[in-house]
């Protein structure tokens, strides 16, 4: 028995996957709703016969692609990809996104600008006025971890957000470590009045290799609801 938020989240899923046609060439999310998608092709792979190739955005997702029969190949290998349907933490008018909340932000975004088009399947809780509630992943390399986040904090200080403590994420009693073998601190901001300027100044700190604001990069959004119903917003 699915929850609430879990029927919305299954509802765009598939609603996304469905719009898949045979000889595309897809990005393939990470997180929970991205895993409904995936299952959802596999199943059209297996069943109807659907031919498409799938670029994985994390190890999590190229595991569970190849478990449900999906033909995965690398992005180097696709070079250009025709769609890429994934989730977000945060969505708002303008179709800008906070990701990252699973910590595959990194080939997210790689994988997200080599595409056509990138479809966001969400439930109706993550839709926001002004980004900045969910806390904005960043990915910085291990080394010297500490000056990195002291210069964020400091940055932070000086742009319209509210909030200016970063985090470093944990996985038990051990820092969290990306596909790229990363750490990601989680930025507490509460309000982004300005999350182009924030997003550029971020990438320009020393140690920090990305951010998981998407900015003029989200084309489709599609929101589930418990009951079934999908809305679009494009
Ligand atoms: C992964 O790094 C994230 O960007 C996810 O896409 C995001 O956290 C959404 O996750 P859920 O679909 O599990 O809510």
């Amino acid at each position: 028995q699915l929850s609430p938020v879990d029927r919305a989240k299954y509802a765009a899923a598939v609603c996304a996957a469905d719009m898949v046609e045979s000889g595309m060439r897809l990005g393939l999310g990470t997180g929970s709703t991205a895993a409904w998608m995936v299952r959802r092709l596999g199943h059209r792979v297996q069943e109807e016969g659907l031919r498409i190739t799938g670029v994985p955005t994390s190890s999590r997702t190229a595991e569970l692609a190849r478990q449900v029969g999906i033909d995965v190949v690398s992005l180097d290998e696709a070079r250009w990809l025709d769609m890429t349907i994934d989730g977000a933490d945060e969505f708002d008018p303008e179709l800008a996104l906070i990701k990252g909340g699973g910590g595959a932000l990194l080939q997210e975004k790689i994988v997200a600008t080599a595409s056509d088009q990138m479809v966001v399947i969400t439930d109706a809780a993550k839709e926001v006025q002004h980004l900045g509630a969910f806390p904005l992943p960043v990915e910085v390399i291990p080394f010297g971890w500490q000056a990195s986040k002291a210069l964020i904090e400091e940055i932070l200080g000086t742009l319209d957000v509210m909030g200016t403590t970063a985090s470093l994420r944990m996985e038990g009693d051990r820092p969290f470590i990306t596909d790229e073998g990363n750490h990601i601190l989680d930025l507490g901001l509460g309000r982004i009045g300005n999350a182009r300027q924030l997003s550029l100044v971020l990438n320009q700190v020393p140690g920090v290799v990305e951010n998981g604001l998407f900015i003029d990069i989200c084309d489709i959004v599609l929101i589930g609801h418990a009951d079934g119903r999908v809305e679009r917003r494009d």
